[in-house]
């Protein structure tokens, strides 16, 4: 697994852990504590992280890492249902005379499903809490890294499940093909995908950092998020930290920079700047110069929303993500709003939810949303309304969804417009 990504998977569990919508649905369900307890073993699990990935060839600490790594995982998967949950909640609540709201939040209903909930929680903490006491040789705290950044945007880290990705083939076929492509100018080039948000950008970059073939051509490989502060020292701290394991200690940016060149230079490398917002072409200099080292054949994979970033930093033309093609839309669609087979039961079902489809203009994020939402409403008569409805709701109250969902109504509002 990529160094320091499992520790960006726990920052994620602890943030989502924190959230106070999560929160909030807890103590309905009566899990609170639960969380809470969680949320406490993951943070002392996390101050261990890094020692233990540095002490990795040791067979038995691989092991554990391992299934610490598939308790991550699970545990990451349950906060996100733990979060839809709370949004749909959220959609839902907001027309309180709506009979579905009252069924699906009545006692009965919510109390089947926050037992459900409950035990999957419990099972969860009480996992942690084995893999924690089951450590029979030492690691180090570093106590800096106990602390969790709450950032604005999610931190994301380069690991994908490939098989929940649709419809990416292609794009990653030709974005692998152009990191690949011996006959640039420059030994260090920048690749450029650019997207609205909640297009797949990061994902099909995880995508394309996990191919086998990408592995074995780079000498180097390197994720650093950079979100909202296009901090030059920042950045280059966070390489160094990808590189090393460890985070740099406070050093002068002289000193840090130094520390980079000697590396990645002379190293064919590759770098994905995740989530690039920085519009100042000074900033962007300066980094790429501090970057220009590496050996021929190196790419830096800059993902951003801006066409404005992907101009001032491209030397590659940009790869710009569409939409996903309508059969892949539908699928994922299908795959959230249906159980499985069930799509099939009625014609008429297909005909409106293709329509809802199209108000999602092939953006996955929002497919994932709204297809999540359609999940719990069984009839025809339900869906339209929620079209007709429901939909144009979402664009009037669209600050008071999660955050990350907030961004892809955003653009969504702007296609709805339309
Ligand atoms: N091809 C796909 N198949 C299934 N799910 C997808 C696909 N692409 C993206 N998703 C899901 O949609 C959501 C948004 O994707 P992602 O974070 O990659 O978008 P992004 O373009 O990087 O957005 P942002 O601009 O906010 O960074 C995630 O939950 C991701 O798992
Ligand atoms: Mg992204």
């Amino acid at each position: 697994m990529a160094e320091g990504a499992l520790f960006s998977v726990s920052s994620g569990i602890i943030r989502k852990a924190g959230d106070v919508a999560v929160q909030e649905i807890a103590l309905i369900w009566g899990v609170k504590d639960e969380i809470k307890k969680l949320k406490e073993t993951v943070s002392t699990i996390s101050a261990v992280l890094l020692d233990a990935e540095a002490k990795k060839h040791n067979n038995e600490v691989k092991l554990w890492l391992q299934r610490l790594k598939d308790a991550m995982f699970d545990a990451d998967d349950l906060l996100d249902e733990i979060s839809t949950e709370a949004l749909r909640r959220e959609v839902m609540t907001r027309d309180k005379k709506a009979k579905e709201v009252r069924i699906f939040f009545s006692k009965s209903n919510q109390l089947a499903y926050g037992l459900r909930m409950g035990h999957k929680v419990k099972a969860m903490r009480e996992r942690f809490d084995a893999i924690a006491a089951d450590r029979k040789f030492h690691l180090d705290e570093r106590s800096e890294e106990r602390q969790v950044r709450y950032k604005a945007r999610q931190q994301t880290h380069s690991v994908v499940r490939a098989e929940d990705v649709i419809g990416r083939e292609e794009d990653k076929k030709a974005i692998i093909g152009s990191l690949l492509d011996p006959n640039v100018k420059e030994n260090v080039s920048v690749l450029p995908i650019v997207g609205v948000g909640g297009l797949g950008k990061t994902t099909v970059s995880q995508l394309v950092f996990n191919d086998e073939e990408i592995k074995n051509h780079f000498e180097l490989k390197l994720w650093v998020c950079v979100s909202d502060d296009f901090d030059v020292k920042i950045i280059v701290e966070k390489i160094l930290e990808c590189i090393k394991n460890e985070k740099p200690k406070d050093l002068e940016m002289n000193t840090l920079v130094n520390d980079l060149e000697k590396e990645i230079n002379g190293k064919r490398y590759m770098l994905v700047l995740d989530d690039v917002w920085n519009e100042d072409r000074e900033k962007w200099s300066e980094l790429k110069k501090i970057l220009m080292g590496g050996a021929k054949g190196s790419r830096i994979l800059v993902t951003t929303r801006s066409e404005i970033v992907a101009k001032i930093s491209q030397s590659i033309q940009p790869h710009v993500l569409k939409g996903l093609e309508e059969q892949y839309a539908w699928s994922l669609f299908k795959k959230m709003a249906f159980e499985e087979g069930e799509e099939e039961m009625n014609a008429s079902f297909l005909e409106i939810g293709k329509e809802i489809l199209k108000m999602c203009v092939g953006v996955p994020l929002a497919i994932r949303t709204i297809g999540g939402l359609l999940y719990f409403k069984k009839s025809e008569i339900e869906w339209r309304s929620f079209k007709t409805n429901e939909l144009s709701k979402i664009r009037q109250n669209e600050s008071d969804i999660l955050p990350t969902l907030k961004l892809s109504y955003n653009y969504l509002a702007s296609h709805l417009k339309q």
